[in-house]
């Protein structure tokens, strides 16, 4: 009998967080997905299951450290094991450092940065054990393209995102010699609630932007990576004159 596998996915209720459920679903994995909202992670979970896998459901703020502990502590003992952490859940704040309000900064770092600092710290004895001496986990964090090259009205966002890319390069120091390694996944625009802003006419057409499942199949395409394969950095652009704009 073959092990089913298992990963946790912050921010797994809707948009590229729902997409990588949908995937990994797809493929044979169990998962445990987390967001604040509790009636839209009920609704993505049944319709996750008819694939036939389990699927744990957490209500988890990014911004409470108690909720954090909670998650993975409930992932771990519901599966045992996490091939994939997927770090997705985060946040978009547009603006200019002149006027940019400082306890927005602060907020952008605790949901972007400081949450997944938190999750991969408490996923880690997990991952390891996964990896065991001979397998792999993966961690997998949506970075942001603007993590990689300066977009305008985008410092504090664009600074947790670059951080965030840091962490998992760092990280793969520590630990990828243990066969748990990180992939900083960093797209331009994808068709998601969170870009709804610059959708439409003279912006970017919505069907002119990245999908969830194009991110969902580079995410897939990191948790088939073996043990010595480590991948710091995926950049997803738009086509284009513009590769290096989000
Ligand atoms: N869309 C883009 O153009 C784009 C491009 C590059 C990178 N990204 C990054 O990709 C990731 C996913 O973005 P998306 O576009 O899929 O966003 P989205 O459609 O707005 O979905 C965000 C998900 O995260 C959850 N979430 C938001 N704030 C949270 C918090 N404080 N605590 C816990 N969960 C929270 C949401 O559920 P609840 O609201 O119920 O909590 C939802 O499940 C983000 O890290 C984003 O920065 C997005």
């Amino acid at each position: 009998m073959t092990t089913r596998k298992a990963a946790l996915i912050t921010g797994g209720s809707r948009g590229i967080g729902a997409a990588i459920a949908e995937r990994l679903a797809a493929h044979g994995w169990d998962l445990t997905i987390s967001a604040r909202g509790l009636d839209a992670l009920n609704e993505r979970a049944e319709a996750l299951r008819v694939h036939g896998g389990r699927v744990e459901v957490e209500v988890a703020d990014m911004t409470d450290d108690a909720a954090l502990a909670d998650l993975t502590a409930a992932h771990t003992a519901a599966y045992g094991r996490c091939d994939a952490l997927v770090i997705n859940a985060g946040m978009g704040v547009m603006g200019a450092v002149e006027d940019f309000p400082v306890r927005r900064l602060d907020r952008l770092y605790q949901v972007n940065l400081r949450a997944p600092f938190l999750l991969l710290q408490g996923m880690l004895p997990t991952l390891r054990a996964t990896a065991g001496t001979d397998g792999a986990a993966k961690v997998i964090a949506i970075s942001s393209i603007t993590g990689v090259y300066p977009e305008p009205n985008l410092t504090a966002y664009g600074s947790t995102k670059a951080a965030l890319i840091s962490m998992c390069e760092t990280f793969n120091l520590e630990e990828s010699v243990r066969g748990v390694s990180a992939t900083a996944i960093c797209p331009g625009y994808v068709d998601t609630d969170m870009s709804e802003w610059t959708k439409g006419e003279g912006a970017i057409p919505a069907e002119e932007m990245i999908t969830g499942a194009d991110v969902a199949t580079v995410a897939h395409a990191v948790t088939q990576l073996g043990r010595y394969a480590v991948l710091p950095q995926a950049v997803l652009s738009r086509p284009g004159t513009n590769l290096h704009r989000a």
